[in-house]
């Protein structure tokens, strides 16, 4: 017999995988309970920040809630994570309101039991145990995790790279096809890459004027369905 309950087994932190289904979950926000199933058939941006009330994540919010109309233009929904109460994002979210006449219009999760956090690998131990850190996550309207990018505590994230990673990502899936290095929108894109020794031949045989070689073949940027006549 013994007086103490054995301890709950701690939640292992998990990395999720990119092509994958994004993990599952359940969590209190400022707009009340949401999961993750109900951003299912719409892209996602979940991602997380370290802390309310702090310089850069406070412009990384502002900034944010600037690209959100682009965002929503592209079928894509914010949802913000810090490890703090739900009380604190209300308070932070109207502070910023207030002194920054910055409307926030997107719900954060409020993960105190770092539910969410430890599914998706948001904490780094060597960087902060009690914190998130910039982490930017891409689910598609299928629920699976598209990419992901990290960041560090102390670098603010880039709204221009987040709208591009969403661009070419739409672009990939709607033209099937590949975007090169430094791509932005309108610019050239690739060619998958040939998967036989077959189709190797039969691209070059095309003599596309865009191919350098059997495995790399640059073309014009396709026109978006709403452009064509
Ligand atoms: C910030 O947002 O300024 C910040 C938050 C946590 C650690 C370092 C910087």
């Amino acid at each position: 017999m013994t007086d103490t309950l054995a301890p709950e087994p701690k939640a292992e932190p998990t990395m999720p995988r990119l092509g994958q289904p994004a993990p599952e979950f359940e969590a209190i926000t400022t707009d009340g309970v949401i999961r993750l199933a109900d951003y299912r058939d719409r892209w996602l941006i979940l991602f997380s920040h370290p802390a309310d009330f702090t310089p850069v994540c406070t412009t990384e919010f502002i900034a944010f809630a600037e690209i959100y109309p682009e965002l929503q233009r592209r079928g894509v929904e914010l949802l913000g994570l810090s490890i703090d109460s739900v009380y604190s994002h209300i308070a932070w979210l109207r502070n910023i309101d207030e002194k920054m006449g910055v409307h926030v219009p997107f719900p954060i999760i409020a993960d105190l039991d770092k539910k969410v956090a430890t599914l998706y690998g948001m904490i780094q131990p060597a960087e902060s145990k009690t914190e998130a850190s910039r982490c930017v996550f891409f689910i598609d309207p299928k629920g699976i995790l598209r990419a992901m990018i990290y960041y560090p505590l102390t670098t603010g994230r880039n709204m221009a790279e987040i709208l591009r990673v969403v661009d070419a990502l739409q672009l990939n899936d709607a033209a099937k096809v590949a975007t090169p290095a430094n791509w932005v929108p309108g610019a050239e894109v690739l060619l998958p890459a040939p998967a036989t020794a077959e189709m190797a031949e039969l691209r070059m045989a095309e003599h596309l004027p865009g191919t350098r070689d059997w495995y790399l073949t640059r073309k014009a940027a396709p026109v978006p369905e709403a452009e064509k006549v």
